[in-house]
């Protein structure tokens, strides 16, 4: 008898760590739903925070990263590359078994002075673009193998209210969009194996801006452009969330056409000095809502969150007095949206 006893409590111990430690990580859940779930990650943590690199191992098979790809990171100078950040990132998701989403070609932010105060001609600039696309691609093609899910050929290229934003990418002397079509061309002859993405924010519902977004893939698909997905960044505040009927909605209209869809940068933000357990609860329904309407579309294949611990937010930086915005507290313990994402990956059909 007392050794049954000990038998049978050294089963409930086994069951109950390999739930702790495994069953309910998001990666092994989303894989049972087969879409990728992750982060954007950053360095130098990625390499060197201990804690940043468990939880990530641990948690997420798919990574986005959160500078080390973009323009000024890649291309030093003029046709100058140097690709050292963004090689340690793919060397850090190749230990951890993880895919990557590749963030981003084009982008009318985040330039390097050497380009936007470099005086160059119209046609400069288109070679430079078009240089820096195929090289990049070249580059990620030998070295990460098919690990790359998705690129990002185009970010944030449409105002909130519906128009075309004005880039140091377009050419005044043939029409202000041609520069996305040429990406998308470009980025296509470059690597014809990989996802093109057009990504953006504050598009998660139907308004003005998502119709925009829809009308311009529209017209690009039925110039034969080349183009795979739509990305909706879900950068969100906790007092303004979307209503995700109309969300799904948007995400069923961009999937009938035959686009797949990624949740890519979802962060919720809310006001440092009321941060409590009411507020993180509303936090966790936002991102319960996300992820429950990522699941109800079939096209919507990946959830992505911009960074996943609080200790490296963008947000404090970039709006001050907000924060908190992310899965995990910035001791790197996990806060009701990170339960409120596990919650949802168990019980969605
Ligand atoms: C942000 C990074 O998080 C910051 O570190 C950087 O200084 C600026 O860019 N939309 C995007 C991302 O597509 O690339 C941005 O990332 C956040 C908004």
């Amino acid at each position: 008898m007392q050794i049954d006893r000990w038998v049978l409590l050294g089963i409930m111990g086994l069951l109950v760590s390999s739930s702790a430690f495994g069953a309910s990580s998001l990666r092994m859940l989303a894989e049972k739903k087969g879409i990728t779930i992750g982060a954007a990650v950053g360095l130098p943590q990625v390499t060197d925070d201990a804690k940043y690199k468990e939880v990530v191992a641990r948690e997420f098979n798919v990574v986005t990263p959160e500078n080390a790809f973009k323009f000024a990171a890649t291309q030093k100078g003029l046709n100058t590359f140097d690709f050292s950040q963004a090689d340690q990132i793919v060397e850090a998701a190749k230990k951890m078994d993880q895919k990557i989403r590749g963030h981003n070609l084009v982008w009318h932010h985040s330039l390097p002075d050497w380009l936007t105060k470099g005086r160059f001609s119209n046609i400069q600039k288109k070679e430079i673009l078009r240089f820096h696309i195929q090289s990049v691609l070249n580059h990620f093609r030998s070295t990460a193998q098919g690990r790359i899910i998705a690129w990002d050929v185009v970010n944030e290229a449409i105002t909130d209210d519906g128009k075309l934003r004005s880039s140091f990418w377009q050419n005044p002397e043939t029409s202000p969009d041609e520069y996305i079509t040429l990406a998308f061309q470009w980025a296509h002859q470059a690597d014809p194996t990989v996802k093109l993405f057009y990504n953006d924010y504050s598009a998660e519902g139907i308004n003005k801006k998502s119709d925009a977004i829809y009308h311009m893939i529209v017209n690009l698909k039925d110039r034969g452009v080349p183009i795979d997905g739509i990305g909706s960044q879900f950068h969100l505040d906790l007092k303004d969330p979307p209503d995700f009927a109309s969300v799904k909605k948007n995400m069923q209209r961009f999937a009938a056409l035959g686009l797949e869809i990624h949740i890519t940068e979802m962060d919720v933000e809310m006001d440092l000095k009321k941060v409590n357990k009411a507020t993180l609860e509303a936090q966790g329904k936002i991102y319960g809502n996300a992820l429950r309407t990522c699941l109800g579309v079939p096209e919507c294949k990946s959830f992505v969150s911009w960074g996943f611990t609080d200790k490296y937010s963008w947000i404090p930086s970039f709006h001050s007095g907000f924060g908190s915005a992310l899965l995990y507290d910035e001791a790197f313990e996990p806060k009701p949206a990170y339960q409120a994402l596990v919650k949802v990956l168990e019980q969605e059909g």
